[in-house]
């Protein structure tokens, strides 16, 4: 099907969103907290766009990362009732983590400054977190459901995660690693592992003894669920490089 974005007809699919069709016509929404692994939340509303339907007049301002393209949709990334939203959406942000690098970025690309006076944190709140909520989901949909965004009344602001299984957690890291904030702090030194209050053992390599980069629960957890022999994740990618290279040149041509 064919949209309009600012002026220029471009191909969408049917159910994508409006910042995916946009994305491969090259035209970048920006975006906090729809990661691309993860169905879009519409937390952040730093995409927001305007757009309008066929039969409609007005436009109105919607979240692009959720807003499914129509035929004939018309969209205008820098609709003045867009461009306010988004400022706005980019200072609340940098009241909340002003020294992640990615919010910075936004302000400084999109001219926003932060807040003055910037608020305090709220109580409970992990420093630096700005509720987008990537964490939550990638540990609820992805991975072992150690992790949940709190809830009201839970002594930390709704949407701030929270390890509420700790024991189901397996140090995998992936909640830390998609943070854009860099909030969720963590501890590697390659032999043992630290997150959410809880050190893990990485396991070494039961080859050269290098580390694998994987704990022993997610070892575990990955050769259960994907099916595949644990012993062979317990062994390092140089390892398991030297054993191919070793294979082929066995072979005689
Ligand atoms: S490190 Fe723990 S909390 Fe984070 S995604 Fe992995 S299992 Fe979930
Ligand atoms: S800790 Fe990071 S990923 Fe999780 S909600 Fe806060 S900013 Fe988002
Ligand atoms: S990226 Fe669309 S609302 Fe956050």
């Amino acid at each position: 099907m064919k949209i309009l974005l600012d002026g220029r007809q471009i191909e969408a699919r049917k159910g994508e969103s409006i910042a995916v069709a946009a994305r491969r016509a090259g035209v970048v929404i920006p975006t906090l907290c729809h990661h691309e692994s993860l169905k879009g939340c519409g937390n952040c509303r730093v995409c927001v766009v305007e757009v309008r339907k066929p039969e409609a007049t007005e436009f109105k301002v919607v979240t692009a990362c959720v807003f499914p393209v129509g035929e004939d949709l018309e969209v205008r990334t820098d609709g003045p009732a867009a461009v306010a939203q988004r400022a706005e959406a980019i200072s609340g942000l940098l009241g909340l983590a002003p020294d992640a690098e990615a919010i910075v970025a936004l302000g400084r690309t999109y001219g926003v400054r932060p807040p003055s006076p910037t608020p305090p944190p709220e109580a409970g709140a992990l420093p630096g977190c700005v509720q987008c909520g990537i964490c939550t989901r990638i540990c609820q949909g992805l991975v072992t459901k150690a992790l949940f965004p709190s809830m009201k009344g839970d002594g930390a602001p709704a949407g701030t995660p929270c390890c509420k299984v700790p024991e189901a957690c397996i140090g995998c890291l992936s909640c830390a690693r998609s943070c854009p904030t860099g909030a969720i702090k963590y501890q590697d030194d390659g032999r043992t592992r630290s997150i959410w209050g809880r050190t893990f053992q990485v396991a070494p390599c039961t080859t050269c003894g290098a580390s694998t980069g994987l704990t022993r629960e997610q070892a575990a957890w990955v050769a259960k669920r994907k099916g595949v022999i644990e012993a062979d994740l317990l062994v390092c990618v140089r390892c398991k490089l030297a054993r191919t290279g070793k294979t082929f040149s066995d072979i005689q041509f």
